[in-house]
Parts: structure tokens; sequence; C-alpha cells
């Protein structure tokens, strides 16, 4: 049973130069126990989404439509179905968030040990074993992962760009939480430390055995993580899948220019780029939003939007090149 479900959510920024249709009708579940990558180019919805997940609706960000609700253990053998509103009083102990960016993320005034603290929940059972109890579990847990228990003490800019991205992922893991949501967690580093980070969230993710969503414009990233695989395109799923089976069989043109254009070992023929750009979203195209980029346009590609269809076992797509409109 999907622990997250999200039903044709619309999530819009309203701007003085017009609505910004950034995830419009995305549907999909999440599932304990895996790790769930969201690619696509820039712009497309990718950090909006995440923040949609992470209840974190501030304006000019608004839901205009869909639902979406997660299944949040009490504790107590419960489990009770929470939505927008009140995800957010689980913040880190049900639900984790590693924004993109997140080098600007901790607060600049504040030592580390401190962010540890706040991110405490004021319900949770560790405020009552007292501040110098948590300071040791905060330091146990450092240790744990490898990390210098003296980066407690520090303030985030004594800490370099690889250092930061640990931290947040320490702290965004500390309480444990079901989901953790991290938005490009490796973009901006250098090739070795990146490495470094995606061990890290993964053998996290296999110890506490919860669910990682990760976003990356990078293929490469995806494929040595995700279990399974949303594509997005212009604000819209375009394909969703298995990773291997995306990898395998990628059903839609633009998953299959993402995949083809990435470099392959001992392959020195020229990628092939994707050309051309994503619509502007304040009044994105009727039909297809690909279909000015899509090598294998049909008539009425740019007239009618695309279902999304399944066509393999956990395999989906949203084009009419599948389905009653395939010829
Ligand atoms: N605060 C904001 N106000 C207005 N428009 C926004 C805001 N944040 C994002 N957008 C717009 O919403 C759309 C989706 O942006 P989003 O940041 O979700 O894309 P993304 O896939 O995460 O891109 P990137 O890979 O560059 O991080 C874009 O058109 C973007 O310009
Ligand atoms: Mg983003």
């Amino acid at each position: 049973m999907a622990m997250l479900r999200l039903r044709d959510l619309k999530c819009y920024y309203d701007t003085p130069r017009g609505v910004v249709q950034a995830v419009d009708g995305v549907s999909f579940d999440i599932q304990p126990n895996e790790v769930l990558g969201i690619a696509g180019e820039s712009g497309c919805g990718k950090s909006t989404l995440l923040k949609a997940l992470y209840d974190y609706i501030q304006p000019p960000l608004q839901i205009v439509s869909g639902t979406y609700e997660a299944d949040f253990p009490d504790g107590k053998g419960k489990v009770k179905t929470i939505g927008p509103g009140e995800i957010r009083q689980h913040w880190w102990e049900f639900i984790s968030y590693i924004p993109q960016g997140s080098m600007s993320v901790l607060n600049p005034v504040i030592r580390i040990e401190s962010q540890f603290f706040d991110a405490v929940p004021r319900d949770h059972s560790l405020r009552a074993v007292g501040k110098t109890a948590i300071r040791e579990r905060v330091a146990a847990y450092l240790k744990e992962l490898e990390l210098p228990v003296e980066v407690l003490k520090s303030y985030p800019h004594q800490l370099s760009g690889g250092m930061k991205q640990r931290v947040l992922v320490a702290l965004g893991t500390f309480l444990h939480p079901q989901i953790v949501l991290a938005d490009e967690p490796t973009t901006a580093l250098d090739v070795v430390v990146q490495k470094g980070i995606l061990l890290m969230l993964t053998e996290l993710q296999q110890q506490m055995e919860n669910t990682l969503v990760v976003v990356s414009h990078d293929m490469g990233v995806h494929y040595q993580i995700s279990d399974r695989l949303a594509i997005m395109y212009a604000g819209k799923l375009v394909e969703y899948g298995p990773t291997d089976a995306i990898f395998n069989n990628p059903a839609h043109p633009y998953t299959q220019m993402l995949i083809g254009s990435l470099p392959r070992v001992g392959d020195r023929t020229q990628r092939v780029g994707i050309s051309g750009r994503p619509p502007n979203l304040v009044n994105p195209p009727a039909g297809c939003r690909f279909a000015a980029r899509c090598p294998k346009v049909m008539d009425h590609c740019a007239h009618e939007a695309p279902a999304l269809l399944q066509i393999e076992p956990e395999h989906f797509v949203s084009c009419h090149l599948y389905g009653e409109r395939a010829s």
C-alpha cells in the first residue's frame, strides 16, 4: 500500500507576469522503502512538486486543485491519514526535506548543533530527555555517519560545501523519518564529493528502510540510485516506472532523448543533445507539451493532451504513440 498518494495535483505560482502552471495535474504514489527519482530539465516543476510533498506551500505558490495524503504512523501502532496543512506538523520526524541549493539553507548565524535542536518537534519524546541527552544523541549520530563531531560547534560558513551537504543529510535523517526528500543533493559539488553524498543517502535509506525521493536533472544519478523514476516535462508527468524498465525501454520520446544524451564509457560518438527549450508555463500549449520538440510528433499531438497509460507492469507513459491514437 502506498504511503503517500498524489492525485491530479495542480500547484501554480501566481505572479505579476501571469500564473505559472508549475505542477499541472500530477498523480503518483510513493511506496514505503524505495528510492524514487524525479527527473527532467530545468524549470519542469521538480522542486515545486517536492515543495508540495513537504507541504511547504507559501505564496506565490498555491495548490489549485487535486489531493495528496500520507499515512503517518503515530507510534502507538495506529496510522493517521494526513494531508496538506497537517504534514508540516510532522516535519523531520515523518518527512524531511533537503532543499535545492541547501548551501544557503542552513541558518548562517546559528551553530550546527542548535539547528539539530530546532529540528526536534516540541512534542517529540526526545524533548523530555533534556538538552544534554539530545546533544549526546546528535554527537553519537554524527560519529555513526563518520562526520567530525566538531562541526556541531561550527557556523555553516565555516564548513566546505560537501561537509555542509553531509550535515544536512545528517539533520534530515536524525529522527529517522519515513520519507526523506532531497532536491538536487549533489549538484554544484565535485564528482568525488557527489559520490560520497549519494552513497551516504542510499546507505541511510537501506538502514532505515524508509523512502528517499531524489530530485535530479542528472539521469546518471538516477541510474545509480533510483528504484523507480518519474520523468517530468513542463509541469506534467510524462513517464513513470521502475528505473530498469525506463532505461531499458524508454517509451516517451522525451525520456529517449534524456537517456540518449547521456555519455557512455568507451563510446566516443557524439551524444545527441536535446534541441529547443521547454514551453513557457504561463501559457503552455494545449496538446502534448513536448509536441514542438518531439521527433515523432503527429498531427493530433498539438491539440490533444495524452493520458497516462500503462504499457508494461508498473510502467506508465503519457504519449499518443501508445494507446488508441497510436496509428
Ligand atoms: N517562487 C516562484 N515564483 C514564480 N515562479 C516560480 C517560482 N519558483 C519556480 N517558479 C517557476 O515554476 C516553474 C517550475 O520551477 P521549479 O523550480 O519547480 O523547476 P525545477 O524542475 O525544479 O527546475 P531546476 O532544475 O532548475 O531546479 C518554472 O517555470 C519556474 O520559473
Ligand atoms: Mg529545482
